[in-house]
């Protein structure tokens, strides 16, 4: 067992980590306090491929590994998971399905500008349209429906709280094409985001990851080309799920950042403020919530890791996934509250970031799969 990153790895550790301190820094607060989509930000991440970082050259991407991604995504989560899970999507929901059951056409026309994060000069990214106003974590019960007419489906419904719902160019759009057939009447559609009969609805007003673009999706009529349906007729519901075992990867690493950015604040609030005549740090109360983050921190890194390397070799990282996921989001969540009780009064008000990642953590207990559908997938898992 090896433990050790690769050159490689670190320098894509320390470009992100770089790239978060000087870029993202700047403007959080403010982003988030006025829900501003970050787009100048988005493009520069772009323009360091980390909008395709696991995609092949071939088709645009850095054809780098999942535990490179985990690392880009934790240190871009520590300051800004606003930004980190319009990464998360563009990488994991929408190239990742792309390039691993797209026809070549369909690489060629969307993967290759969507792991670039650009078309003509302008930001191209993607969004997973699957959640419905009453199909969220029961995922099979679709109401948007694909009737087939000849060479093109026709799309009509409503998807939830859609991740680049405004920003984006592409959907890849999850729509029921025979009822009678359960999960199996289920397919997956790449729908551009021009086509007449696409309705954007207004931005979500959220807790969290304010300056993120989430938005509903109506689709009325809308004609889908056949040739943009993913997989072979009935595959929609297993490309959906395979993808989110995957994205379930990178929200597990966008909490690990939220709850390792927290606790550096916390630790170094520690070692600055006075109380009862010294360091903060110097109390037991405080050592060992530090104790307890850090010993957290470093078990969801491991899990983390672990179903990045699985991932990496080609092993099945579901169960792995949606560990790390429901770990990774709880610790966060306990990590950032913690973090928030060391600065006291100043971790309630904004200028001190901590209740801002506290918010932000939440969500991760929630999207790609809430906290209780991990442990529905870990315990068939553990039972078979
Ligand atoms: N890989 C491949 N196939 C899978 C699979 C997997 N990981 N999981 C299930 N399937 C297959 C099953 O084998 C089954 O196929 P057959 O009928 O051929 O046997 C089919 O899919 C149906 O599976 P289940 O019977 O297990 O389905 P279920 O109704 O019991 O639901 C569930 C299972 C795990 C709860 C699933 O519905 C689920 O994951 N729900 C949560 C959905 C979710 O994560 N939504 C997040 C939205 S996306 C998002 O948040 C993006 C964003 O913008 C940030």
């Amino acid at each position: 067992m090896n433990f050790q990153l690769s050159e490689e790895q670190i320098a894509v550790r320390d470009a992100a980590r770089n790239f978060a301190k000087t870029e993202l820094l700047p403007g959080v607060i403010e982003r988030d306090e006025h829900q501003k989509f970050p787009k100048e930000q988005i493009i520069k991440l772009a323009e360091l491929g980390f909008l395709g970082m696991m995609v092949s050259p071939e088709y645009g991407g850095s054809g780098m590994d999942t535990v490179s991604y985990v690392l880009a995504m934790e240190e871009i989560s520590k300051i800004d998971a606003s930004v980190s899970v319009c990464m998360s999507v563009n990488n994991s929901l929408v190239c990742w399905g792309l390039e691993t059951f797209g026809t070549e056409e369909q690489k060629r026309k969307y993967l290759t500008p969507l792991a670039q994060g650009m078309k003509d000069g302008v930001l191209y990214t993607g969004a997973f349209c699957l959640s419905e106003p009453e199909a969220g974590s029961d995922a099979t019960s679709q109401r948007t429906t694909a009737i087939d007419n000849g060479d093109h489906y026709i799309l009509n419904g409503t998807k939830n709280w859609i991740t680049n719902g405004n920003s984006c160019s592409v959907y890849l759009v999850i729509a029921q094409t025979d009822v009678s057939k359960g999960s199996r009447g289920i397919n997956a559609f790449i729908v551009d985001k021009n086509l007449k009969g696409v309705v954007v609805g207004g931005k979500e007003n959220k807790l969290g990851i304010r300056g993120s673009d989430t938005h509903s999706i109506m689709f009325q009529d809308v004609i889908v080309p056949k040739e943009n349906r993913i997989g072979a007729d009935g595959f929609g519901f297993t490309f959906a799920m395979k993808t989110l075992a995957g994205g379930r990867i990178g929200i597990a690493s966008q909490a690990l950042g939220i709850g390792s950015g927290a606790y550096e604040l916390a630790l170094a609030y520690s070692k600055e403020r006075k109380a009862f005549g010294k360091e903060i740090m110097h109390h037991q109360a405080i050592q060992f919530k530090l104790a307890d983050m850090a010993t957290e921190i470093e078990a969801a890194r491991l899990l983390c890791m672990k179903a990045a390397w699985e991932k990496d070799q080609h092993l099945d990282y579901t169960l792995s996934g949606s560990i790390a996921k429901v770990f990774a989001s709880e610790m966060a969540m306990r990590t950032t509250i913690e973090a928030v009780q060391v600065h006291g009064g100043y971790g309630y008000v904004k200028e001190y970031h901590v209740e801002r990642l506290m918010r932000d953590a939440k969500i991760t207990q929630i999207y790609e799969g809430t906290s209780e559908v991990q442990r529905i997938v870990i315990s068939r898992a553990v039972l078979k």
